[in-house]
């Protein structure tokens, strides 16, 4: 298994380019199953989940094309992938792949509303409880599919297909927000979705989907309507960048200071992370060609912060964030509302040095002076990166293991950092 080794104490100064975003992605990939022409899909980050889903979307019948290097393609910029789901040809989503990356649960939609029928595994051990899905089928259901759960499956069948109606989330969901506005795409009739997901990615999906023939208004606002269409046609769109890799990559440079260029980035997709890292000290300049982040001399000061959905500050973010306040000036609260058990990076930073208090849903933050390297491991792909930002300014040497759960969404990390000066090399077993 790949590991990373980081010799801390070097400022970042360069470039960055920015991907295009995972979690736009996976839900855009998924939309091809609405459909039986092609969706080009430009920007695709490489990316170990992106991987996944085409394996995913392969066992339904998609075929996915990637394009090969062009003479005019730069190398900063993401991939191009065409998407053609002219036949299903399966309509279960099995358990050995559902149950690797939640995301792909989200199929349930487009196979409802084209099919008439999806067999899709719950994502992961028990979905009901601390991750689950009962809003993904409530939305489902509120759209007329008829709903059982067997054997760890969801079985969601819609014979005459579905039809528009009235779908009103009691809490915040991306994912449930992702299905409602799929499956309401090829519903008869008008849809209103209430206590909708506000994220860009939840509009970057709207977008395409509209590309495509979708009647879609109000995506970015709380309240969405959906206006139902009888077929959906292929069309080509451009992923959004990726605003929690810019996030991070700019709580890398807060963290050791220097200057970067974060290229392609767009900050009104952050607003609430780049007002958070001004506020510990850093500059963040909006340019033509993205954002440029530094901070020359000064310490990182601390900050109280809690995560919100969208605009507010993201659950993404705030592992990395912590890895920032290690460091700070003073004592940090983070508190997470979002996921009950996001805490899984504390006992990771403390063994550089980090020092923090859990209590509930909030950390407590004591900034040190110092922290030094160590080997360390993460349960998941924010947690993973945290560790990466800390290791950046700890002094002496870092291995993270698991680098599994870094390629899951972050594309060629150690080239990004390692051309802004970083020390980080890739040691592969
Ligand atoms: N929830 C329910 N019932 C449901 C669905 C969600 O109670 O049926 C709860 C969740 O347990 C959680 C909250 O609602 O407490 C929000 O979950 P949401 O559905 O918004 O999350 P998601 O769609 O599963 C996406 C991102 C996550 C990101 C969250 C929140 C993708 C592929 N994943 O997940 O990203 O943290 O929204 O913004 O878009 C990551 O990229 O590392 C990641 C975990």
């Amino acid at each position: 298994m790949d590991r990373i080794r980081i010799v801390g104490g070097q400022k970042l100064n360069g470039t960055i380019p920015i991907s295009g975003a995972k979690n736009a992605t996976l839900p855009l990939m998924i939309a091809s199953l609405l459909t039986q022409d092609t969706l080009i899909l430009e920007n695709v980050p490489r990316l170990a989940d992106v991987v996944l889903l085409q394996r995913i979307l392969g066992n339904h019948g998609v075929d996915v094309m990637i394009a090969g290097k062009r003479r005019e393609s730069e190398p900063n910029t993401g991939r191009t992938i065409h998407l053609s789901a002219a036949n299903i040809v399966d309509t279960t989503a099995p358990y050995d792949l559902v149950s690797q990356m939640r995301a792909s649960f989200w199929v349930i939609a487009p196979l409802v509303a084209r099919m008439g029928q999806a067999r899709v595994s719950m994502p992961g051990g028990c979905a009901i409880g601390t991750r689950p899905v009962d809003l993904l089928i409530m939305a489902l259901s509120d759209l007329g599919a008829d709903i059982e759960i067997e054997a760890g499956y969801v079985i969601a069948r819609a014979k005459n297909g579905l039809r528009g109606g009235k779908v009103v989330f009691p809490k915040v969901t991306v994912g449930g927000t992702h299905t409602a506005i799929m499956a309401a795409s090829l519903a008869r009739g008008t849809t209103e979705i209430e206590n909708a997901a506000r994220e860009p990615e939840v509009v970057d999906l709207a977008d395409c989907l509209n590309k495509m023939g979708a009647k879609i208004t109000g995506a970015g606002t709380a309240r969405i309507v959906i206006e139902g269409v009888d077929k959906l046609n292929g069309a080509r769109h451009s992923v959004l960048p990726d605003r929690i890799e810019t996030g991070t990559y700019a709580m890398a440079v807060a963290m050791t200071g220097g200057d970067v260029l974060l290229q392609n980035a767009r900050p009104e997709l952050l607003q609430a992370a780049f007002d958070i890292i001004g506020r510990t000290g850093a500059t963040v300049t909006p340019t033509n060609e993205g954002v440029r982040v530094a901070r020359n001399g000064g310490d990182i000061q601390p900050v109280d912060v809690s995560t919100a959905p969208f605009p507010g500050f993201p659950t993404d973010l705030q592992a990395q964030l912590m890895a920032l306040t290690s460091r700070a000036n003073g004592t940090s609260h983070i508190t997470e509302t979002i996921f009950e058990n996001r805490f899984m990076h504390v006992q990771e930073l403390a063994r550089l040095g980090a020092r923090i208090r859990l209590n509930g849903d909030t950390a407590t933050i004591e900034g040190v002076s110092r922290l030094r390297g160590a080997p360390v491991m993460a349960t998941d792909l924010r947690a993973s990166v945290s560790l990466v930002i800390a290791a950046l300014a700890a002094e002496g040497e870092t291995t993270v293991n698991r680098v599994y759960h870094l390629d899951r969404g972050f594309e060629k990390l150690e080239a990004k950092l390692g051309a802004c000066g970083a020390q980080i090399e890739r040691l592969s077993v």
